[in-house]
This record gives C-alpha cells, structure tokens and sequence, in this order.
C-alpha cells in the first residue's frame, strides 16, 4: 500500500503537463485495488475536478446508475480511472504530448491492480491502451464490445474490451442502446474468467 500512497502523493503536486496550470484537483483514480476489472476514462470533467473524484458528473452518472448495474457491478469493486488525471481546459481531448506525460500513473495503476478486465470507455483511452498492448487501432464503432486478450510478462493475462465513453448516451441514444449491450457481455465476460 505504501507504495500506492507515495505514486498518489506524487500525482497530487505532478507538474509534468500544462494541465498542472488549470486544474483545482488531480483525480488521480479510486476503488478497489484487488478489482478485477479496471475502467478507464478520458480525462476529468468540471465535477471530476472539483471533487476530485472521477465519474461524478452526468458521465458518471450513467455509468454509476445504468452501466455498472447492467454488468453487475457495484462501484465499490472495479478501479476506475482517465488517461490524464487533470481536467483539459473546456473539456478539450487531451493532446498526445498531455497523455505521454501522464502515462506513468496510468501504467503503475494497472500494474499494481492486475486487473483480469480493462473496460476502455471511448476513443482516447481505447487508443491509449490499444498502443501500449501493440493492438491495431480502429475507431470504437467498429470494435466496441469486442474482447481482445493479452498474455504479457509486465501485465500477466487480462482481456482488453473498448466501448463507448458513457457521455456518448447524453445525446446519442441509438448508441445508448448499444452501450448496454457491450455492458451485460462485459459482464458477463468477467464472469467467465473469474
Ligand atoms: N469523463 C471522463 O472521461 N472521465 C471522468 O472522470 C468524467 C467524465
Ligand atoms: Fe501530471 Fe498527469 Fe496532471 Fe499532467 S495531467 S499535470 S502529467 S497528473
């Protein structure tokens, strides 16, 4: 645990991107650190920032309400985290000079949970993972709700499975519907391998 503290005491002062400028709180990420599955966020938004807690706005919302509950999940029992783990001014996306500082964080995170599942919400965190794993990027529409596996020495063996970001269902409700599709075979992915 020690070693948690110090990384998330470290993140608390980070200085290693612009973001360090405009932002009130690092969110650095919550929940269990024995989850088995690991869901990853864009960035923080306005709430994000200000509790500095991530998925607490209208995102967050349907996530927490909606999603979680359509896997079978409470929140208490997967790690949920962004990217970058300061808000982007006018909730721009962050730049790929912003996501290369901050990866560290988001590569000790994983390593320190070991999750069997890595839920990638959106394009940004799909690319950002999908580059890390050596996987061929594709745009979410055509690969959300697909389960890719890795066998690797530094992350062990889990399942990679990208779906649409839960902001998407605030004005798009045709994908709305196909975000809980992916959400109960995320579920019940995990399930199989548990
Ligand atoms: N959107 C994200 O990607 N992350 C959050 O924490 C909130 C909204
Ligand atoms: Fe540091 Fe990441 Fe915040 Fe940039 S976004 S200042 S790298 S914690």
């Amino acid at each position: 645990m020690e070693e948690l503290e110090e990384v998330i005491r470290e993140a608390s002062v980070c200085k290693k991107c612009k973001l360090s400028e405009s932002r009130t709180n690092v969110v650095f990420g919550e929940g269990s650190t024995k989850a088995k599955t690991f869901l990853i966020g864009e960035a923080p938004g306005f709430n994000e920032d200000k509790e500095g807690k991530p998925f607490v706005g209208q995102a967050g919302k349907i996530l927490n309400e909606t999603l979680l509950k359509i896997a079978g999940f409470e929140r208490s029992e997967v790690y949920i985290t962004n990217v970058v783990k300061c808000r982007p001014p006018n909730n721009r996306e962050p730049t790929q000079e912003e996501i290369e500082a901050c990866f560290p964080y988001l590569d000790f995170q994983i390593k320190f949970v070991k999750p069997k599942l890595i839920v990638t919400l959106g394009n940004v965190a799909t690319s950002t993972i999908f580059s890390r794993f050596n996987l061929k990027p594709k745009p979410i529409s055509q690969i959300h709700g697909q389960s890719f596996s890795i066998n690797s020495l530094l992350y062990g063996s889990l399942r990679i499975v990208p779906t649409y970001h839960p902001a998407t269902a605030l004005y798009n409700p045709k994908v709305s519907e196909i975000m809980k599709k992916d959400w109960k075979m995320i579920g019940e992915i995990l399930r199989s391998i548990k």
